[in-house]
Order: structure tokens, then sequence, then C-alpha cells
């Protein structure tokens, strides 16, 4: 993967953060985006503190809601690399509450962030992956997209969004050779739960946590295949195809831990 350039939404913190770490002990140069210029500015050290040969990372201090912000990081990313040729449409935030009594600033800002932001960055990077004759598109979604998830139901759907986006757009990038993949990650040990909007920080019990790191290291080797869609752990196929068999006991299950 040397010489080649990735651009992460979402790399201030978490999985984001640690996948730009990541991609840069690869060789791999890194457009690293998100809103906290000083956490990028850390991630930029952490880059250069490691052993070489490693790749460079450009912080790129951005809001994924803006689509011409999205544009001008991407202008910015060839400007100093030359080329993109991978996308981790990471950066997200959650959200717990009613569906219906929730403020509304709140949810807003979570369809921004999760739907548009993930639409921004793909509409900016594929003109440019296409200048180099292809790429890879990686979707960072959420075991949680075909979740019934009383009081998480709007995180959920976003999710759904974007995994639903995730599948039609490897179709439609094919014959760019530009390949998609839905990336559907599980209870991971990050800021999210903190960051996370709406009523309380209230978390489901029993859920195992896997760490940044592995699910970086997930997103590093995914680059080298065509898969169309990645789940991490036993525990995160279950959920899933609970979801699928069960609907019903998995909604009651959510409804009780979330409410
Ligand atoms: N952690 C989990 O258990 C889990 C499970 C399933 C899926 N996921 C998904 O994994 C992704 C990464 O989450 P995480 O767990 O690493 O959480 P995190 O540590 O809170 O990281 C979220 C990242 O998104 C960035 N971000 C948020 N709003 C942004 C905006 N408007 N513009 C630019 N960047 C923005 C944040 O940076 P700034 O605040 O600096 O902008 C931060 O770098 C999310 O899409 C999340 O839905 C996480």
């Amino acid at each position: 993967m040397n010489k080649r350039v990735a651009f992460i939404t979402g790399a201030s913190s978490g999985i984001g953060y640690a996948a730009a770490l990541a991609f840069a002990r690869q060789g791999v140069h890194v457009a690293a985006v998100a809103r906290r210029a000083e956490r990028l500015a850390a991630l930029e050290q952490a880059v250069k503190a490691l052993p070489p040969p490693h790749g460079d990372l450009l912080p790129v201090a951005a809001d994924v809601r803006d689509t011409a912000a999205m544009q001008e990081a991407v202008r910015q990313t060839v400007a100093r690399f030359g080329r993109l040729d991978v996308l981790v449409a990471n950066a997200g935030l959650g959200h717990r509450g009613s569906v219906v009594e929730a403020d509304w600033d709140d949810l807003e800002t979570l369809l921004q962030t999760n739907i548009n932001g993930v639409l921004h960055a793909v509409r900016a990077a594929v003109p440019a992956m296409r200048q180099t004759g292809g790429g890879h598109i990686i979707i960072i979604s959420s075991v949680s997209h075909n979740l019934v998830s009383p009081y998480a139901a709007v995180y959920a759907a976003s999710k759904a969004f974007v995994s639903s986006l995730a599948r039609s757009l490897r179709l439609e990038l094919e014959a760019d050779h530009i390949r998609v993949t839905d990336f559907l990650v599980g209870r991971t040990a990050t800021e999210f739960n903190e960051n996370r909007l709406g009523e309380g920080k209230r978390t489901g019990q029993g859920v195992p946590t896997m760490s940044a790191d592995r699910v970086a290291a997930a997103i590093v080797r995914v680059v080298a295949t065509n898969q169309k869609t990645v789940t991490l752990r036993f525990f995160d196929r279950l959920v899933i195809w609970g979801n699928i068999l069960a609907p019903g006991i998995m909604g009651r299950l959510a409804r009780r831990q979330y409410r």
C-alpha cells in the first residue's frame, strides 16, 4: 500500500484516529479530517513518532456537514499527495431518546453528520479516485443498521441509510474500479458514548466491547480485498441475524435497555 493515500473523516478520536495511525504505519499517506484541530495536531505528532518508514499525515480541520468544506479537503489532499485511493467515511454521532420528544436540533445534527456527511465525503472523493483509475470506499456503518431499536431509532435509521447507500454505490461505481465496503462496527471503546446526543448516556448492558485498534486493523486489511460487508465478531453477527430472524424479541430487549 506504499504511496497510497487514505482520506479519513472523524480522525480526531476513536476508530478514525486509530485507522489513521494504522494506515500511516503501513506507509500510506493520510488526510485526517475532523473539526477539532488540536486533536489532529496530536495525531500528526503521533504519526511523526512512528518508526520509519511511515506515511505522512495531512490534518484537515473541516466539518463533514459542509459540502464545500469536503470538496476543499479533497482538493488539499490531492494537492499534497497527488492522489486519493481510500475513503474511510467514518465521522458519526449517536443519539438516545424518543423520536417525538427529542430535541430537533440534536436529530438534525445527527442526520446531517451521519447521512449528509457520508454523502458529501463520497461525492468529493469519487472524482479524485476516478482520476487515478479507481479506489476503495469504506463506509463505517454499525451492527445497528438493521436493529429494531426503540429510543435509539434515529441513529439506527441513519446507519440503515449508509448501509443501503454502500450496497447500491458498490454497483454504481464498479465500472470506475472503485470498491465499496459496508463496514458494520459493533461496540467499540471510544468517545462515542460520551459524545452521544440526546437523553442521558445510557448504553446497552452486557455487550462485549472491542478496541478501536482492532477495528482499525480490520479497516486497513479490507483495502486489499473486495469485501461487500464486514463484521468482526461472532457477537455482532448474532445481533444482526437476531434482528432478521426475531426482530420483535430484539426490539423489546433494546427498549428495556434504552428507555
Ligand atoms: N464506538 C462504537 O461502539 C461504534 C459502534 C458502531 C458504529 N460506530 C461508528 O463508528 C464511527 C466512529 O465513531 P467512534 O466510535 O470512533 O466515536 P468517536 O470517538 O466519538 O469519534 C467520532 C469522530 O467523528 C468526528 N465528527 C463528529 N461530527 C463531525 C463533523 N460534523 N465533522 C467532522 N467530523 C465529525 C469526531 O471529530 P470532531 O468532534 O473533532 O469533529 C470524531 O473524530 C461512527 O460513525 C459511529 O457511528 C461506533
